[in-house]
């Protein structure tokens, strides 16, 4: 069967989305799978209804890739696609509503609060900053509510750092997502779904040379050192494995997700956002987690498009 990978995009995380779609097709042929790659331009709708391909997989990040809106679309074109459809990516690109929809599903998730831009012009930023303090203390993960690889994030350690963590985070959004940092191991849990419901692949552990696990950290070999399976205890890591697959199920995730934790000395596995279209760059901790799954990632590849097409 053929897949058509969609990657690039508008969004700023285009790059990233070029080289994850590379790999994915690159995988895919190894697996005996017929893959070509493309961009979402003007003649995408026209090169759909020409080239039929069995099955889509949408490996665009940031934005119209996982914000529901390339998924609408391809459910208006009628093709069969891998991966979430637009009602859970809507949910899950929404950072807030997703801690929301999984607190009342039990899961534990940082306090937070969610503001807009806009709040900020109306009330002045130091009169809504200071009960941002007084409220959430510190120190404070300040990102946009919408976003990925760690753009526009900032770790706020001191009162004094905020405005300029408001200010990175605005330039990246219009809705800023102020969480209390909660100190622990940082994993994240890649969750796949071959039909027989999810299972969860080793959570990956994340150690940054120096300073938070930002855009370079992310993608710069050699920053960031991975440990998988993560270096705790079985019933840590069973907590953080139960939180992922919840995630997955709680938002009708489909096929594939990823989602990003803290786990701390308590055990506690902590929900911070999960992905709909995780990375699959060569230093991307989807991969990275299902290389160390019994099934080759070419072969895991293969079966999730397989599944999506039929
Ligand atoms: N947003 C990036 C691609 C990730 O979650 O891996
Ligand atoms: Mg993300």
């Amino acid at each position: 069967f053929d897949v058509l990978v969609l990657a690039g995009g508008l969004s700023h995380e285009r790059d990233v989305s070029l080289r994850s779609g590379r790999r994915v097709a690159e995988a895919l042929r190894d697996a005996g799978v017929s893959a070509a790659v493309r961009d979402v331009d003007a003649d995408l709708l026209a090169y759909l209804d020409d080239a039929r391909p069995d099955v889509v997989w949408p490996l665009l990040h940031g934005s119209t890739g996982e914000d529901g809106s390339i998924r609408d679309l391809l459910e208006l074109v009628g093709v069969r696609a891998v991966g979430t459809g637009s009602a859970g990516s809507r949910i899950a690109w929404a950072k807030p509503v997703a801690k929301t929809v999984l607190a009342r599903a039990g899961v534990a998730t940082p306090a937070s609060a969610t503001l807009p831009q806009s709040l900020f012009r109306e009330l002045g930023p130091h009169a809504v900053l200071g009960r941002v303090l007084d409220r959430l203390g510190l120190p404070l993960v300040v990102k946009p509510a919408s976003g990925g690889s760690a753009l526009g994030v900032s770790l706020v350690t001191s009162a004094e750092a905020l405005p300029q963590a408001m200010v990175s985070c605005f330039s990246y959004g219009d809705v800023a997502l102020i969480e209390q940092a909660v100190t622990g191991t940082e994993v994240a849990v890649s969750v796949v779904d071959l039909g027989d419901g999810p299972v969860a692949l080793p959570p990956v552990e994340i150690v940054v040379d120096d300073g938070p696990y930002d855009f370079d950290a992310r993608y710069n070999a050699g920053r960031t050192e991975y440990f998988t399976p993560a270096r705790l205890p079985a019933d840590h890591l069973a907590a953080a494995c139960a939180v992922a697959v919840r995630a997955h199920d709680v938002l009708r995730l489909r096929h594939l997700s990823r989602t990003d934790l803290v786990v701390d000395g308590y055990g506690v596995a902590w929900f911070l956002e999960v992905n709909v279209a995780p990375g699959m760059t060569e230093t991307s901790l989807f991969p990275l987690a299902a290389a160390a799954s019994p099934t080759p990632l070419p072969e895991l590849y293969r079966g999730l498009a397989d599944v999506a097409r039929r």
